[in-house]
C-alpha cells in the first residue's frame, strides 16, 4: 500500500498497514453508529461556524451541507455502508463526505478533534434522550394518578417489615410510587443541565489555534455555553456517570414496585390482578400464570447497576486528558437508556391497567391487629400516657391471638377488661375506615388527603 492510497485518515506517519484483528478490536462503528445523526448535527454547526470566521467559502458551506444531507438520508433509509476499516462514526461519515463532494469534504475537520467531537455527540444524544425518558415517565406517573383516583377510598394493609402495620388506602399507596418517580425526574433534569455544555472547539486537548466562534457553535446547537477548560471538556464523563446513576436509582425504585407487584399477585396475597397480556405461562404446569413483567424489570436493575459501576471504573485513575477508554463508555450508556426506555413503557401500559381485588385488599387489612396503634392513640385520648397505652394494648393484642379474634371483633366487656375507660366508641377507632379516616394530615392516608395529594401531583407534572 503506498502512502497516497491508504484508506486510514491519520495514516501518514506509519509504516505498515494495521493488524486486522487490532483494527475490530479498535473500532466502535458497531455500536457509536448509533450517534450519526447527533454527529451530523455537530458538524453542521462547526462548518457554520467555520465559514463565518472565514475558514470555508460559502460554496463551500454549501457543498458540505448539502453533502451531509445526503449522508443523513443514506442512514435514514439504510443505504448507508459503513466500513469496520474506518474506525468510528465520525471518520465514516467524513469519509461518505470527501467522497461525495472532493475538496471540501476534507476542510471540515479543521480545528475539531474526534476527541471534543465525541464529547459533544454524546452530549447532544444523552440531551435528546433524557427527554424521552422523561416523557416516560410522565406517561407512568398520569396512569399511577389515574388509578390513584380509582381507589382513594380502597383499603389494604400498610407493612413495615413485610408484616401487616396499619391500614391504608391503595391509592395513598400509588401516589409513594409517583413521588419516587418524580424524584428520578427531577435528577434526570439537574443531570441534562450539567450535560447542556459544549466541548467543540476543545480540539484534541488544548484547544486550537483557528479563532473559533465557539460562543456561535453553542448558539445553533442550543447548548447553555462553551465549556470553559479544554482539557476537562474532552476528558470528563460524569454526565454519563450522573445518568447512569439517576437510570439506576430509578430502575431501583421499579424493581420495588415490582416486586410488590409480584406479592400482590400470588394467590396468597391475591390483592390485583396483573393484565394476561404482560404475563406469560409455563411449558409444563398448566395452571400458572407468572409475571414476567415485573420480574424482568426487576432483574434488569442489575444490568443498570452493573452500567453505573462499569463507567466509575471506567474513568477511575484515568489522567488527563482523553484517552481510549473512553471509547468504552458508548455501550453502558446506551443499553443503560434502553433498559430504562424499556421498562418505564412496560410499567406505564401495565399499572394503570392491572385489576385490583379490594375485597382480598380489605379480608387481609382485619388481620395482623392493624387497628392497635388506632387502641393506643384512643386510651391516650382517655388520659393515659402513650408508653403505658401501648403496654395495655400489647396485652389486647396477646388475648386477641389467645382467641384467634381481631380487635374489633372483642366485645365492650372484653375490651374493658384491659383498660376500665374503653367505651361504645372505642368500636368507631377499632374499624379500618375508622383508623385510615383519621389520619387526615398532610401527605397521610385518609382518602380525603389522598384526593387532595392527587390534585397537587397533577397540578405538579402538568
Ligand atoms: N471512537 C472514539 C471514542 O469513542 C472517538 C474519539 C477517538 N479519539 C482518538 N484520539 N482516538 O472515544
Amino acid at each position: 500500500m503506498t502512502k497516497q492510497t491508504d484508506s486510514r485518515m491519520w495514516g501518514g506517519r506509519f509504516q505498515e498497514p494495521t493488524d486486522a484483528f487490532v483494527e475490530a478490536f479498535t473500532a466502535s462503528i458497531n455500536f457509536d453508529k448509533r450517534l450519526a445523526l447527533v454527529d451530523i448535527q455537530g458538524s453542521r454547526a462547526h462548518a457554520k461556524m467555520l465559514s463565518k470566521i472565514g475558514v470555508l467559502t460559502a460554496q463551500e458551506l454549501q457543498d458540505i451541507e448539502s453533502g451531509l444531507s445526503t449522508i443523513e438520508q443514506e442512514i435514514v433509509n439504510h443505504q448507508f455502508i459503513w466500513s469496520v476499516k474506518l474506525e468510528d462514526v465520525h471518520m465514516n461519515i467524513e469519509a461518505r463526505l470527501t467522497q461525495l463532494i472532493g475538496n471540501a469534504g476534507k476542510k471540515l475537520h479543521t480545528g475539531r478533534s474526534r476527541n471534543d467531537q465525541i464529547a459533544t455527540d454524546i452530549r447532544l444524544y444523552l440531551r435528546e434522550q433524557i427527554k424521552h425518558c422523561q416523557q416516560r415517565m410522565r406517561d407512568f406517573q398520569n396512569g399511577l394518578l389515574d388509578l390513584a383516583s380509582s381507589h382513594s377510598d380502597t383499603i389494604m394493609p400498610g407493612f413495615t417489615h413485610l408484616q401487616v402495620a396499619q391500614p391504608i388506602t391503595f391509592g395513598h399507596h400509588l401516589l409513594a410510587w409517583f413521588e419516587m418517580i418524580e424524584r428520578d425526574h427531577d435528577r434526570l433534569s439537574d443531570c441534562a443541565r450539567r450535560i447542556n455544555i459544549l466541548p467543540l472547539g476543545s480540539a484534541a486537548l488544548a484547544g486550537t489555534s483557528y479563532p473559533l466562534d465557539r460562543q456561535f457553535t453553542a448558539e445553533l446547537l442550543e447548548f447553555s455555553a462553551p465549556s470553559r477548560n479544554s482539557l476537562d471538556a474532552v476528558s470528563d464523563r460524569d454526565f454519563a456517570i450522573e445518568f447512569c446513576a439517576a437510570a439506576a436509582i430509578c430502575m431501583t425504585h421499579l424493581s420495588r414496585m415490582a416486586e410488590e407487584m409480584v406479592i400482590w399477585s400470588s394467590a396468597q396475597f391475591n390483592f390485583i390482578v396483573l393484565p394476561d397480556r404482560y404475563c406469560t405461562g409455563s411449558s409444563i404446569m398448566p395452571q400458572k400464570k407468572n409475571p414476567d413483567v415485573p420480574e424482568l424489570v426487576r432483574g434488569k436493575t442489575g444490568r443498570v447497576n452493573g452500567h453505573l459501576i462499569c463507567l466509575l471504573t471506567l474513568m477511575k485513575s484515568q489522567t488527563l486528558a482523553y484517552n481510549k477508554d473512553n471509547q468504552e463508555d458508548k455501550e453502558p450508556i446506551f443499553d443503560t437508556l434502553d433498559t430504562l426506555l424499556g421498562s418505564l413503557r412496560a410499567f406505564a401500559d401495565m399499572v394503570p391497567n392491572i385489576k385490583v381485588n379490594k375485597d382480598a385488599m380489605y379480608q387481609s387489612a382485619r388481620q395482623g391487629f392493624a387497628t392497635a396503634t388506632d387502641l393506643a392513640d384512643y386510651l391516650v385520648k382517655k388520659g393515659l400516657a402513650f408508653r403505658d397505652a401501648h403496654e395495655v394494648v400489647g396485652t389486647a393484642v396477646a388475648f386477641g391471638i389467645q382467641h384467634g379474634k381481631d380487635l374489633s371483633e372483642c366485645s365492650l366487656q372484653e375490651l374493658q377488661q384491659f383498660d376500665a375507660r374503653i367505651e361504645q366508641d372505642v368500636f368507631d377507632v377499632l374499624t379500618l375506615e375508622g383508623s385510615v379516616n383519621a389520619r387526615n394530615i398532610t401527605g397521610g392516608t385518609a382518602p380525603e388527603q389522598v384526593r387532595f395529594q392527587i390534585q397537587q401531583c397533577r397540578a405538579l407534572i402538568s
